[in-house]
């Protein structure tokens, strides 16, 4: 490491606490800030610990590809989640999560996909076929209805309008570990109400999982059927997973695919209820290209609806932030930095800064379309590198179903606030309700 480098910029805030009001205050408004007043990597302290912010496409291209076994999840993380989902892909580390991936990853290729796509599409139906001309929707809460059934029958195989167990127990879990409330903070072996809560529906998913488990083994493995749990179970089988590792995956995809994905389809149809021109526009593709209810065939050759997801992602990224430690001495962007600091990597401040995106606060989804002039890192709602979204196919194909779903029957309007309140959750979710107004279409196919 050149001796040049320096510790990376920043404010120091108050003695024992750092920075931490300014970041509980606006947390968005703190890392523009950081961005723009001290440098795109920089340094705070929460707490007395000094953290990163690392918020240059370069950067974060190192931290998450080019250096990336440099880095880990992060102590905090990994002890808060370890009870959920410690053995399962997104906690683990090393050996056991390379091992874990390559074992998983044939689940979520584009063929095995592409069966969900039937579920998929009923479950919207099923969401559409309740709304009527005129009626206005929460649309956050039908999204989450909607991504928990989806959930429920391709993970589960399991009906979760019928069996509590799974939605209750994804409930319990965002709850405890939103990041927004000060009970997150506090460890679980406290027994405060949100505790307990957490620990008996983390208990009962569990014991519901290995019972699901089980009941699959006893079946010929061609009667099982395609859900990701029958997948998991042919691992374990085979031995290549271990059955807390099946328990625990199948906690992760439930905690890391429900929530995201609701909020996902929330924004996307916020932008949409703002941007006519656009739902006319995506109405004339599915119109197009969906021959009756859409397939997994026409998912692929809907270009716009793509491009409308890509760019409500980018103003309203789900995962607004997400952690690294560094194992080692580091330098990034010219700057040093010592083995053990967290990093936080702001999905956020970096869809929104104006070096890389020009009118940051507009949405346009052309910036999509064609060969695109910024880094590629300057993008990156799903992570990037080696520990990518693994649910990010899934996601894609899901969105696009539901949108086409919709657009096939109505257009609607936003009747709600045109610039929610926003809350830095466990994920970024919008603070009061995002309702829109449903009109029929009079030309709907179907
Ligand atoms: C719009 C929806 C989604 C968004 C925005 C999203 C975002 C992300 C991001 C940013 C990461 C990287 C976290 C990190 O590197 O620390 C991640 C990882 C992950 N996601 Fe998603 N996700 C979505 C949907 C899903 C779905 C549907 C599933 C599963 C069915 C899923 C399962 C996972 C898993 C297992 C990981 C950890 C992968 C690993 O470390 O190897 N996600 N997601």
């Amino acid at each position: 490491m050149s001796s040049e480098v320096s510790y990376p910029p920043g404010p120091r805030g108050l003695p024992v606490i750092g920075n931490t009001v300014d970041l509980s205050r606006d947390i968005f408004a703190f890392f523009e800030e950081l961005r723009d007043e001290y440098s795109r990597v920089a340094s705070y302290q929460v707490f007395g610990t000094d953290a990163c912010m690392v918020a240059h496409p370069d950067a974060i291209q190192q931290v998450l590809l080019d250096d990336h076994e440099a880095y880990e999840k992060g102590e905090v993380l990994t002890r808060n989640l370890a009870d959920a989902m410690g053995e399962g892909l997104f906690v683990t580390d090393g050996d056991q999560w390379q091992d874990q991936r390559t074992q998983v990853q044939p689940a979520f290729y584009r063929n095995r996909l592409n069966t969900y796509v039937p579920e998929m599409r009923a479950t919207a139906e099923e969401t559409v076929e309740k709304w009527r001309d005129g009626a206005v929707v929460d649309v956050n809460e039908r999204m989450a209805e909607t991504t928990m059934d989806v959930l429920g029958r391709t993970l589960f195989g399991v009906d979760v309008t019928e069996n509590p167990v799974v939605s209750e127990a994804s409930d319990a879990i965002l709850t405890r570990f939103d990041t927004s409330r000060f009970w997150s903070f506090l460890p679980d072996s406290l027994p405060t109400p949100t505790n307990r809560r957490y620990r008996r529906k983390l208990d009962a998913l569990q014991t519901f999982v290995d019972e699901l488990a089980q009941q699959r083994r006893e079946q010929q493995p061609e009667n099982r059927g395609d859900d990701l749990l029958s997948i998991l179970v042919g691992f374990v089988e085979a031995s290549d997973l271990t059955q807390e590792e099946l328990r625990d995956n199948m906690v992760t995809f439930l905690f890391a695919g429900h929530e995201t994905t609701a909020l996902g389809l929330t924004y996307t149809l916020l932008c949409l209820a703002q941007h006519p021109d656009e739902q006319a526009k995506l109405q004339t593709e599915v119109d197009a290209v969906c021959d009756g209810a859409v397939t997994a065939e026409d998912l692929p050759e809907l270009e716009r609806t793509e491009h409308v997801i890509d760019e409500a992602l980018r103003l309203y990224p789900p995962v607004y932030m997400f952690f690294r430690e560094a194992t080692r001495d580091v330098e990034l962007q010219g700057y040093k930095i010592p083995a053990g600091t967290t990093l936080v990597l702001p999905q956020w401040a970096v869809h929104r800064d104006p070096a890389w995106w020009d009118d940051p606060e507009a949405f346009r989804p052309d910036r999509f379309v064609g060969d695109v002039d910024r880094p590629e890192y300057a993008y990156f709602p799903f992570g990037g590198g080696p520990r990518h979204c693994i649910g990010m196919r899934f996601a894609r194909m899901e969105m696009k179903t539901v949108l086409a779903t919709i657009l096939r029957e109505y257009t609607f309007n936003l009747v709600s606030d045109p610039d929610p309140d926003l809350i830095a959750s466990t994920n970024l979710k919008p603070d009061e309700p995002i309702e829109i107004k449903l009109h029929e279409r009079d030309d709907a196919e179907g």
